[in-house]
């Protein structure tokens, strides 16, 4: 690699640190011509580029460039490639790290065989503010469950060697704190205490680090005033010190550019420069790097090591790729480009949708339902295979997509009637939609009266309805913040009259983010989160709406009732004065307007079965220096099916130099039972699960008392104490 950067030229060096975008038609000749004269060290790709053009930029670069350096190829490959998985807030629903895995490996191997080298993923953005439209990407609120989840994801994309034709390079993003912008207004500020940065929304991707993702993706906001393309402290002190990351920086979209509207760069020279020396080594999209660094490096304004430094990462990263072996690892040099599509992986994605399901509620077990009689399935999202595939969904292709209804139908074969009205469009105003970057809806003309007087005839003829309502995907997207939580005013006028029919109503919801939708659960019979579920949605959800498969999801995020609430989350501190809905009384922290608790809270989702948490363990009473302390609690499934559920250990440490959380997750198990059986679910409590961040942020333990708390959900816990003695505390 030095040998190699000891030949580069000025300009061939900076040409390393470029992005740019592939085109999608064709690769066009601007790009062809720079990436021969080593202008452009990398692309990103859009959905739906073809291998041919990517494969024409490599020739480009192999025959034509001085050095034949290859390129490699990124893309936004979030929850699937042409197989479409849950988007991320469905994953997460699902606690089960396994399944999770296999939705990663198999888009490594959908997106490599189209080429891609590295994604723009894992997201790990820990988001507590459901206006924020891209929390649907994230693992939810928790700190623990996303780390978990970046391990995981990381691990399954790269596998096991990173040159293998079939590993794609994960680049974490957004580096850091993206998630918790002012407001839930995307790109807004985030400014939070290093405590809590440290404590809760650093760690996700600090696993990814230590997972092994090659590359890591710097947030388009500031963190504590700087921005993050341009922050030392966080790229360099943190990053690379601390962490001892070794792999690539890259830039989100703009993000250089972004540093003059940021006003911490005066003009492109600032920006380029402050994201260069900040740790930045490649721009997405770039502009100033082009243009200002050769000047900013002769003069000597930026000093050549720092170049040398970000090249050497590049074409570090690119030999890890194993590029520079074969430049045409994925891209397939021999295979034929006209070779028929591989087929989707539809088995996987309907097992791995079937596990992000979360039953919300179920009065008198209105689900599951007969296969008998006559059913109305009624929404905009019922028959929508656009909507079902979520934000981001690569080159997943709509028509490929099973909706809701051509699921139900398949599911019943002709057993029971299956009837189906539109009912409502997704909003009636099409100007909310203007504005978001993903505006594919379709909205029927024919006016509402019309739709929702259709869909009461058909309820009217059905012994149970089906309503499948929520957002349209763009509605939870990139730059699609909101600050109303409800359905739009038509689906809730359609699910009034579906009320009014007095028959059974079954609440499906599509959407991308917690909902404030306190009113139409208590409307609804029984209500299934689905989020948005992919390719094998619509067959997904028939499996559980049908009792093919038992429900076993839980939610990641806690569903508000109100957006004033907003934020609302589990782990929240206790305050000088909580209150207690027990005991209520003046003076304690509350909103007196409404019933201050969660709609339904983290870690919530039931079953089809009955499960029964009894006789919560300790080994002991005292941890005992240098030895885990083990918990344990019986589970039962005290009903008629089989089923799986997730339980959940909690800890809270009584007494601290800081305030700590009243819980916060610190282990779970995704658990399978038969019906009347009993098993006992043991937990390793050791010291590390006790450890915060002081007022010096100092990562310690204190000796004192901690409670043990272990549950089916984060409200519902049966608890226990133990004390850890001094001389366990000593953690760095
Ligand atoms: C988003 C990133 C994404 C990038 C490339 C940006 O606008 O913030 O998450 O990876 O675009 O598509």
């Amino acid at each position: 690699m030095t040998a190699l950067l000891a030949k580069m030229t000025l300009e061939e060096k900076i040409g390393q640190l470029r992005m740019r975008q592939a085109g999608v038609t064709a690769a066009p000749a601007d790009a062809l011509d720079a990436v021969a004269k080593g202008q452009v060290g990398a692309m990103v790709t859009a959905p739906g580029v073809p291998r041919k053009h990517l494969r024409a930029l490599q020739d480009a670069t192999i025959r034509r460039s001085r050095l034949r350096i290859p390129l490699f190829f990124a893309a936004d490959v979030i929850h699937g490639q042409r197989t479409i998985f849950p988007i991320g807030l469905g994953l997460a629903s699902s606690w089960d790290l396994e399944h999770i895995a296999l939705s990663a490996r198999v888009s490594a191997k959908e997106a490599t065989a189209d080429g891609l080298d590295m994604t723009f993923a894992p997201m790990v953005d820990i988001s507590r503010d459901p206006r924020w439209g891209r929390i649907s990407e994230s693992s939810g609120e928790d700190t623990y469950l996303s780390a978990r989840i970046a391990g995981t994801v990381v691990r399954a994309l790269q596998g096991p060697s990173l040159g293998a034709t079939d590993s794609l390079m994960a680049c974490v993003k957004h580096f850091a704190g993206y998630g918790a912008v002012e407001g839930g207004r995307d790109y807004n500020t985030t400014d939070m205490s290093l405590q809590r940065l440290f404590q809760d929304f650093l760690p996700p991707y600090k696993a990814a680090v230590d997972a092994g993702a090659g590359a890591i993706m710097t947030a388009l906001t500031t963190l504590n005033g700087v921005p993050a393309t341009a922050n030392h402290w966080l790229l360099r002190k943190v990053l690379r010190e601390a962490w001892q990351f070794d792999g690539l920086v890259i830039s989100d979209d703009g993000a250089v550019e972004n540093l003059i509207d940021h006003g911490t760069a005066a003009n492109g020279n600032d920006a380029a420069r402050s994201a260069l020396m900040a740790g930045t080594q490649i721009s997405m999209n770039d502009r100033y790097f082009g243009q200002t660094l050769p000047q900013l490096v002769k003069q000597g304004a930026i000093p050549m090591e720092i170049l040398d430094e970000a090249v050497l990462q590049i074409l570090t990263t690119k030999y890890d790729l194993g590029l520079f072996a074969d430049p045409y690892r994925r891209l397939r040099r021999h295979e034929r480009l006209s070779a028929p599509e591989p087929p989707l992986h539809r088995t996987e994605a309907r097992e791995v949708a079937r596990r992000s399901l979360v039953l919300l509620k179920n009065h008198n077990g209105t689900l599951p339902l007969a296969r008998r009689g006559t059913i109305a399935l009624i929404g905009p999202l019922a028959d929508n295979t656009i909507d079902i595939l979520g934000s981001w969904s690569g080159s997943g292709q709509p028509e490929q997509a099973v909706s809701l209804y051509k699921g139900m139908k398949k599911i019943l074969g002709g057993q029971a009637r299956l009837l189906y009205a539109k009912g409502a469009n997704i909003a009636d105003d099409p100007r909310i939609f203007e504005l978001l970057a993903d505006n594919r809806v379709s909205l029927d003309p024919r006016p509402p009266s019309e739709l929702l007087a259709q869909a009461v005839a058909v309820a009217n003829q059905a012994d149970v309805i089906v309503a499948a309502l929520g957002e349209s995907r763009g509605m939870s997207h990139e730059a699609a913040s909101r600050t109303d939580l409800r359905l739009e005013s038509p689906q809730r006028t359609l699910l009034q009259a579906l009320k009014q029919t007095g028959k059974p109503l079954v609440l499906v919801l599509m959407n991308g983010r917690p909902l404030t939708i306190e009113k139409e659960s208590e409307m609804a019979d029984a209500v299934l989160e689905t989020w948005f579920s992919g390719t094998e949605g619509g067959n997904a959800i028939a499996d559980v709406l049908f009792g093919d498969y038992n429900p076993s999801g839980k939610l990641p995020v806690t569903f508000p009732r109100s957006v004033g609430q907003i934020p609302i989350y589990y782990n929240n501190l206790n305050t000088g004065r909580p209150f207690n809905r027990q005991s209520p009384a003046p003076y304690r922290s509350h909103y007196f307007d409404i019933d201050d608790s969660p709609l339904y809270p983290f870690g919530h989702g039931l079953s089809y079965t009955d499960f029964h948490l009894s006789g919560i363990r300790l080994q002991n009473p005292q941890m005992v220096p240098g030895k885990p302390l083990h918990a344990s609690i019986t589970l039962s499934n005290r009903g008629a099916r089989s089923g799986a559920t997730v339980v959940q250990l909690y800890l809270r440490d009584a007494a601290a130099s800081v305030s700590r959380p009243v819980k916060e997750l610190k282990g779970f198990q995704k658990v399978s039972l038969a019906p009347g059986a009993s098993r006992t679910i043991g937990f390793d409590i050791d010291a590390s699960m006790l450890t915060f961040y002081d007022a010096d942020l100092q990562l310690v333990s204190e000796p004192g008392w901690f409670e043990v708390m272990i549950g089916l959900d984060s409200e519902h816990v049966q608890r226990a104490r133990f004390e850890l003695l001094p001389g366990t505390t000593e953690v760095e």
